[in-house]
C-alpha cells in the first residue's frame, strides 16, 4: 500500500501539528535553524540530515537523525555532512553577501521572483523558491544540495552538449525549475549566490568526491509508471501539504511578507509551479528526488516511499498541466546524451512518447548503448 506510515490518525495529529509548527516558526529557513557553530571547528555547523520542525517524520517514529550523527552514503560509506554556517560570519562585505546569497535561495519569490517590489527586478516566473527543491538552502544531504558543488563547475552538461559555467548552471534552473528568465552573469544577485554556494561548499570539499550530491538513484522499475496508481498515493501521502489540486499552500499575506516566500507548501503543478524542460518535470530525477525527502520528513535512511511509489507518483505529477518552455526541441544537441526520461521530443530511438514519459525506461537505455550512432543522429 502506498501510505502504511500515515494511517488517518496521524495525518489528523499532522493537520494540527504543521500549521501551530509554521505558527511558531514563521520564517522556516535555515537563518533561524542553523545550529550554532562547533567549538572545535570554527564557523562549521553540523546541518541535520532533515528539517527540524519534521512533524510528520516524528510522528511517524521516524524523527531526523540526531544533529552530531552523520548521515549514512547509501553506498555504505559513512560520511559526516558538515556546512559552515553564514550566521558566523562577521557583519562585514563577505559576511553580508554570503547572507545576502543564501536569501536569494531561499526567499527566491520575493527578491527576485514575482513578489519582488521593483518589477524590473522579477527574474523567477513561478511562486518557488530555489529552496523548495534545494532544500534548506541548500544544505540538505540528498535533498539537491548546492553545498559542495562548487568545485565540481565548469563541467559537461549534455542539455547543451558544452561545458558550462555554475552561472550558466544556476541560470537553467531560473529559466526552467523557476520559468523565469537568467540573472545576469556579473550582477549581485548572481554574485551572491555564487558566494554563498562557494561559502557553504567548505574548504575541504573542493575537489573531493561528494556524498550527497543531487539524490540517489533508484532502481529503475521495469514496468511502466502508473499515473493512475500515483494519483491515489498523491492524494493519500501528499495533498494533505501540496493541496487537492496540487496548487500547494499560500501563506497569508502578512506570512508572505514576513517570511519573504510566497508558498508554505510549494505548488506541483499549475502555472505557479517548474515548467516542462525542468530536471524535476523528468520523472527518474523527480522520483529519485521524492524517494529521498517527501513527504516531508522522509531521508535516505528513512525513507517513506516505496521505490514504485516514487515513480507512479511523480509520472502522474508530471502528467498534469505545467508552463511549457519554448525550444526545448534544441536541448540535447548530441541526441545520444538525452536522459531516457526527457518527455518532450525529438526522441531518441524507435520507442513511442508514452515510454519515455512513464517509462520502462531499461529497453531505452540498452538500445541506446546498443545504437550510440543511430541515437547520436540529428535528423
Ligand atoms: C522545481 C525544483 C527546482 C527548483 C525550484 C530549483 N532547482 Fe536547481 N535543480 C533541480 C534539479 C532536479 C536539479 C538536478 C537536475 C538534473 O539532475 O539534471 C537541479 C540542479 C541545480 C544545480 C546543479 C547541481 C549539481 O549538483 O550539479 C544548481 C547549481 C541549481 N540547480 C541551482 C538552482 C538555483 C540557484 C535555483 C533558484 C534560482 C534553483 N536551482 C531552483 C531542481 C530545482
Ligand atoms: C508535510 C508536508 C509535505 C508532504 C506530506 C509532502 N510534501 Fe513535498 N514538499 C513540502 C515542502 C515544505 C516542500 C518545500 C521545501 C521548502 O520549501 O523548504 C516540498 C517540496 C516538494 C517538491 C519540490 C518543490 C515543488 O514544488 O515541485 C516536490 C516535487 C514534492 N514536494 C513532492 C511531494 C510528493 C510527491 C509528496 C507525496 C509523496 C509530498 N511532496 C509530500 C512538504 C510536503
Amino acid at each position: 500500500m502506498p501510505t502504511p506510515v500515515l494511517p488517518a490518525v496521524l495525518v489528523g495529529i499532522f493537520l494540527i501539528g504543521v500549521p501551530l509548527l509554521f505558527a511558531s516558526r514563521p520564517d522556516w529557513s535555515p537563518a533561524n535553524t542553523v545550529t550554532p557553530p562547533m567549538p572545535s571547528r570554527g564557523a562549521v555547523a553540523q546541518t541535520p540530515s532533515a528539517p527540524p520542525p519534521a512533524a510528520p517524520a516524528q510522528q511517524v517514529g521516524q524523527a531526523p537523525a540526531p544533529a552530531a550523527s552523520p548521515a549514512t552514503d547509501p553506498t555504505g560509506t559513512a560520511a559526516v555532512w558538515q556546512v559552515p554556517d553564514p550566521d558566523a560570519l562577521p557583519d562585514d562585505v563577505f559576511g553580508r553577501t554570503v547572507r545576502r546569497g543564501r536569501n536569494l535561495i531561499a526567499k527566491t519569490s520575493s527578491l527576485i521572483g514575482p513578489d519582488a517590489a521593483d518589477p524590473t527586478m522579477r527574474y523567477a516566473g513561478n511562486g518557488l523558491d530555489c529552496q523548495s527543491c534545494h532544500l534548506q538552502a541548500g544544505t540538505q544531504q540528498y535533498g539537491l544540495p548546492l553545498a559542495g558543488i562548487w568545485g565540481v563547475f565548469p563541467r559537461y552538461i549534455g542539455r547543451e552538449n558544452e561545458v558550462r559555467t555554475l552561472e550558466e548552471r544556476v541560470n537553467g534552473c531560473m529559466e526552467r525549475s523557476m520559468n523565469g528568465r537568467a540573472l545576469p552573469v556579473d550582477g549581485p544577485e548572481m554574485k551572491a549566490i555564487l558566494t554563498y554556494i562557494r561559502y557553504i561548499s567548505g574548504p575541504e570539499r573542493v575537489g573531493q568526491s561528494l556524498h550527497g550530491r543531487g539524490s540517489p538513484s533508484l532502481p529503475l522499475p521495469d514496468r511502466a509508471a502508473d499515473p493512475e496508481r500515483g494519483k491515489q498515493i498523491f492524494a493519500e501521502t501528499c495533498a494533505v501539504c501540496h493541496g487537492e489540486n496540487g496548487q500547494g499552500q499560500r501563506l497569508e499575506a502578512a506570512q508572505a511578507a514576513e517570511t519573504g516566500r510566497r508558498y508554505q507548501f510549494p505548488p506541483l503543478w499549475g502555472p505557479d509551479s517548474y515548467n516542462d524542460g525542468a530536471g524535476m518535470a523528468r520523472t527518474i530525477t523527480a522520483a529519485r528526488f521524492v524517494h529521498a525527502n517527501m513527504p516531508l520528513g522522509a531521508s535516505v535512511e528513512a525513507p517513506q516511499l516505496s521505490t514504485e511509489d516514487a515513480f507512479d507518483v511523480m509520472a502522474f505529477i508530471n502528467s498534469q498541466p505545467r508552463p511549457h518552455k519554448a525550444g526545448l526541441e534544441a536541448d540535447y544537441p548530441d541526441r545520444s546524451k538525452k536522459p531516457v526520461d526527457a518527455a518532450y521530443p525529438p526522441f531518441v530511438g524507435p520507442f513511442p512518447p508514452e515510454q519515455h514519459r512513464y517509462g520502462p525506461w531499461q529497453p531505452i537505455q540498452d538500445w541506446i548503448r546498443a545504437n550510440p550512432d543511430a541515437a547520436r543522429a540529428t535528423d
